[in-house]
């Protein structure tokens, strides 16, 4: 079972990701990381990551490997890094690029089709363009104070600064001329500002037994 996660900044993408992805023994793959971990290293190399033919310049060569939680970026682990406010803007500026994206893209199928007992694989166009024909396509929405106030909590930073983060980010990823941030005309959208994680969690099972059984 391959079950593709989109949605904003705040969603809730990542913690029913990976709850989801415990619950049915498969793999959990966050494809956001990839574009985070390429950032952290357009950033050590002092690139202008809105330029397409620097970004581009540092993808041969570069080996970026993602699954259950694990992030190396040419070997090294960066999992405590690629949450940085920095490294968290810039993510959103270099996944601009259409060659970032191929590169990014086929390394995530190949990841994906590996896994073992299925996966559970959450970005902003996993349903739209990485998976067309995932089993299930969730896609998760909650209002932008709701997502500013769940980033300001992990982050430990104030809801003005999040609502800053998560409003630019959003503009950015939907408005992007290669694969903008939508819900594939085939995704089960789950509006999560009012709803517990169980809930989300049970709404995202159930809609896999529903699949299931059609
Ligand atoms: O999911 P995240 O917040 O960790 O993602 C960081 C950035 O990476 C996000 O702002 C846009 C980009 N991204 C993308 O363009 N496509 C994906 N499938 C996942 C993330």
């Amino acid at each position: 079972m391959i079950i593709a996660v989109d949605g904003p900044a705040g969603s809730g993408k990542s913690t029913i990701a990976a709850a989801v992805a415990t619950r049915l023994n498969a793999s959990h793959i966050d494809t956001g990381a990839m574009y985070r971990a390429l950032a952290l290293k357009v950033i050590r190399r002092a690139l202008a990551p809105e330029d397409p033919n620097a970004v581009a310049g540092v993808l041969p060569g570069t080996e970026i490997v993602v699954g259950n939680g694990r992030v190396t970026l040419d070997g090294e682990p960066v999992e405590g890094l690629i949450r940085a406010p920095d490294v968290t803007a810039v993510s959103s500026v270099v996944a601009q690029h259409q060659a970032v994206r191929i590169w990014m893209v086929d390394r995530q199928r190949m990841v994906i089709h590996r896994a073992p007992g299925g996966a559970v694989v959450e970005g902003r166009d996993i349903g739209t363009v990485v998976l067309p024909d995932a089993d299930l396509k969730i896609y998760l929405t909650a209002s932008e104070e709701q997502r500013a106030r769940r980033r300001a909590a992990e982050r430990g930073a104030s809801e003005e600064e999040a609502l800053l983060e998560v409003s630019s980010r959003d503009a950015r990823d939907a408005s992007r001329e290669h694969s903008p941030l939508r819900a594939a005309g085939d995704a089960v959208v789950i509006d999560t500002t009012d709803l517990s994680i169980d809930e989300v969690v049970d709404s995202v099972l159930l809609a896999m037994r529903e699949r299931l059984k059609a």
